[in-house]
């Protein structure tokens, strides 16, 4: 159902590889409620992914950007307000890659190299990204920044690797950020900590089969799904929300206050009494 929350409202936003990713549920309810937005992703995913049929579908426009260049972020921001007619109402920060992640490195025999490019891809480009806006007073008055983020941020999981560090550091950003553009310009910034959902990125994580099925199990309401993320999103894009940022909000089913389910605890019982011998 459509409430028109984001009726006039321009919008930027970053991430659609495909119909899976949450950047692509995204722009489809923010379609529904109304808003208008340039769709954006680096030059290699605009070519292997399929974002050129959202844009059809959205009727909006997409220009190429690798989140790491400040260039193709000024760019960005020039020519998505000369498109939508002004100054931006909201951005979807919907990116994340780690080349230890996808070259199978184990967080014991890091490439340093490639961990700085974790860093800067998934983390610093918030930063980036917030600095060029604000040079640029390309953010409207109460404008609303949203990054997402994983627990991974706050508590060890096993197999995601590098991208912890890159989550703490996305989320920190959002809240120093979040202090010096809302105190001068009331633009918002806050990170939606989403679970474990159904995507390339998502399904890049070690034993990622395990740990969505561990998080269902303890979630009271469920993981929270890539649809169900992006009527989050739309809510902080919305005037709805206007005295929300700095806030690292989890967006997850409750998983994030449980210690241990019903549902987990069978599961780990049953199989306790199958492969444990009694004099365990
Ligand atoms: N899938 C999950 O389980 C999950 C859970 C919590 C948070 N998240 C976060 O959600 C966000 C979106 O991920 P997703 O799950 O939709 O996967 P996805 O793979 O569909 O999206 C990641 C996007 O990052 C883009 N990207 C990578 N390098 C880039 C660069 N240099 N410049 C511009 N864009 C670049 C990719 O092209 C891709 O579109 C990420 O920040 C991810 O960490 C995902």
């Amino acid at each position: 159902m459509a409430y028109n929350l984001l009726q006039n409202k321009k919008g930027i936003i970053f991430g659609a590889l495909n119909d899976k990713s949450i950047g692509w549920k995204v722009a489809e309810r923010a379609h529904e409620e109304g808003a208008r937005f340039v769709l954006t992703n680096a030059p290699f995913a605009i070519r292997l992914g399929s974002i050129d049929q959202l844009a059809e579908q959205t009727g909006s426009e997409v220009i190429p950007a690798d989140v790491t260049k400040i260039e193709d972020l000024s760019h960005l921001l020039k020519r998505s307000q000369e498109i939508l007619g002004g100054k931006i109402d909201f951005i979807l920060h919907s990116v994340g890659m780690s080349p230890n992640v996808r070259k199978k490195r184990s967080y014991d025999d890091l490439d340093y190299q490639y961990f700085s490019q974790t860093l800067d891809i998934s983390a610093l480009s918030l930063h980036k990204l917030l600095q060029t806006a604000k040079k640029m007073d390309a953010i409207a008055d109460y404008g609303s920044i949203v990054a997402l983020s994983y627990i991974a941020a706050q508590r060890s999981f096993y197999g995601y690797n590098d991208m912890a560090e890159a989550k703490s550091l996305l989320e920190s950003i959002a809240r120093s950020f979040g202090y010096i553009y809302g105190r001068s310009k009331h633009v918002r910034v806050n990170t939606v900590s989403q679970s474990p959902t159904l995507t390339s990125a998502g399904s890049g994580i070690r034993g990622f089969d395990g740990l969505y099925d561990f998080t269902n199990r303890m979630s009271p309401l469920g993981n929270a799904d890539a649809n169900d993320c992006a009527d989050y999103c739309v809510t902080l894009f919305s005037d709805l929300t206007r005295k929300v940022t700095m806030q690292n909000l989890f967006h997850d089913g409750g998983f994030s206050n449980m210690g241990m389910s019903a549902r987990v605890m069978g599961v780990y019982n049953k199989l306790l009494e199958n492969i444990i011998p009694d004099e365990w």
